[in-house]
């Protein structure tokens, strides 16, 4: 039987080295290369890390193929029926999903750090009227770090536990003031009578004025859309959190940088994105125009919200969604607008035609989501702020996770260097 190794052989000079086959609890078994430069003299080359692991995680499983998601082991359609966001949080922080009493303790823990300090209410003041909210959250989320020194100390556990909790508490209000101040409107405290999805909701579209009555079928839809979007492996922007924390950096800089890595349209930023596109085509007809631009090897132009770097099967937590966005579109009787006309068309089309067939590019995500948001007259440039939002969960529990991996090392790597050999320098009167 031979060894849970491979060998890799140099053909140009015969020299050969084995190395160790780490296999996982499911999915795909990995080469350790660790030691390939110091064996072999080699580095790997893998744009994108389509095929390679950064790190050893418990948190969530995705198989592509299959179109599976687990959060710690727990399926994704399973916790959207019967979960809710910050049960969710708490099952990925953690590991386990609470007892009645360890879920009642965490939410009145979460509910007493929603507040944000009085300072951090003069930032919003001082962004351009029409900043984008991504852009802000970037800012403000980034420079909590200079509210909260008591919990800056990263070699600390009990530090790292609550600047956890500071940021997923009070990312909804950050977001909901990020819309607030560009519109004019008071900044509103927190409630405490809501729960987390309610809250959000109130400091978003709440008046001083009157009582501010939630939505419950608004509440169910953002419920899915923080539960469906709370952690994903290692996209993206969970890698730039799990980097940007590897030099040592505090918990708020580097969830900023995670969020500064979502808004961009090939991954957060995908929802609004997609409205965008639909806004654009607009009438069902001129569909065929925009697949075929797709298509166009010359054009860099593609499909918002279809595609997906790991599912090459349908996304599961696109299948979750879709259901409840055509129920929500019944239950608000928004069914026929051109702009929902043109998504379905466009679904049907992209399921039906070769080019998206042969390189498995289904609805993702981020089409569905950004549909129900658009129908819950969410603001556009809210999008990716809410998909930032549920995330968090996800960022700080990688980042708690990678905290306490011993393996951890700060992340540097490699190139293959292209550019000019070693040469002199020539004095400018000789060149
Ligand atoms: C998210 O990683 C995550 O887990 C992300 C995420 C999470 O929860 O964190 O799931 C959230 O980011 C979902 C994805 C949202 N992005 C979009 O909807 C933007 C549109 N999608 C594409 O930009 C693209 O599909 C990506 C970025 C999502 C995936 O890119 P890949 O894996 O690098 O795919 P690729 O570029 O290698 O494409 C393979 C082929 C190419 O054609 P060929 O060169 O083989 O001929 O498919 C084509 C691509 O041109 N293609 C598309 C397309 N996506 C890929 N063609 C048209 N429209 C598209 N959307």
């Amino acid at each position: 039987m031979s060894k849970n190794t491979v060998t890799i052989t140099d053909n140009r000079n015969g020299n050969k080295a084995d190395f160790d086959i780490l296999d996982p609890s499911i999915g795909s078994s990995t080469i350790d290369i660790r030691s390939l430069h110091s064996e072999l003299g080699l580095f790997t080359y893998d744009p994108g890390f389509q095929a390679t692991a950064s790190c050893k995680s418990d948190i969530t499983f995705i198989d592509g193929d299959k179109g599976i998601l687990l959060y710690r082991g727990y399926p994704i359609e399973q916790l959207a029926e019967h979960s809710n966001y910050l049960e969710t949080s708490y099952l990925l922080m953690y590991g386990e999903l609470p007892t009645q009493t360890e879920y009642q303790d965490f939410i009145s823990l979460i509910k007493k750090h929603t507040m944000v300090h009085e300072g951090v209410k003069q930032f919003f003041d001082g962004f351009h009227h029409d900043a984008h909210p991504m852009a802000i959250m970037v800012g403000v989320v980034g420079a909590l770090s200079a509210f909260y020194h008591d919990s800056l100390d990263i070699e600390d556990p009990r530090h790292r536990e609550i600047s956890a909790h500071r940021l997923l508490a009070k990312m909804p209000t950050i977001a909901a003031y990020s819309h607030r101040r560009a519109h004019g409107l008071p900044l509103l405290y927190p409630k405490n009578e809501f729960n987390f999805i309610e809250n959000f909701m109130y400091m978003m579209f709440g008046m001083p004025t009157e009582e501010y009555v939630p939505n419950p079928i608004a509440v169910h839809a953002m419920r899915l859309i923080f539960i469906l979007h709370a952690d994903h492996e290692q996209n993206a922007s969970t890698s730039t959190v799990r980097l940007a924390s590897s030099s040592g950096a505090n918990p708020f800089a580097c969830i900023s940088a995670g969020i500064a890595s979502l808004w961009g349209p090939a991954h957060g930023g995908a929802n609004e994105a997609v409205i965008n596109m639909l806004e654009e085509i607009n009438d069902p007809k001129e569909i065929p125009k925009y697949v075929e631009r797709a298509k166009d090897k010359n054009d860099s132009y593609r499909l918002m919200g279809f595609g997906h770097r790991i599912y090459k099967n349908y996304d599961p937590r696109a299948k979750i969604i879709r259901e409840a966005c055509i129920e929500l579109l019944d239950d608000l009787n928004i069914n026929n607008t051109p702009l929902f006309d043109a998504a379905r068309e466009l679904e049907r089309i992209a399921l039906e035609d070769d080019y998206f067939l042969e390189r498995n590019l289904y609805p993702n995500v981020d089409f569905y989501s950004g549909i129900i948001l658009k129908a819950l007259n969410m603001p556009l440039n809210m999008f990716t702020v809410i998909f930032a939002m549920a995330r968090t969960a996800g960022w700080i529990s990688q980042w708690m996770e990678m905290m306490e991996d011993t393996e951890q090392r700060i992340g540097r790597p490699r190139q293959i260097y292209t550019g000019a050999t070693t040469r002199d320098y020539v004095n400018r009167s000789q060149r």
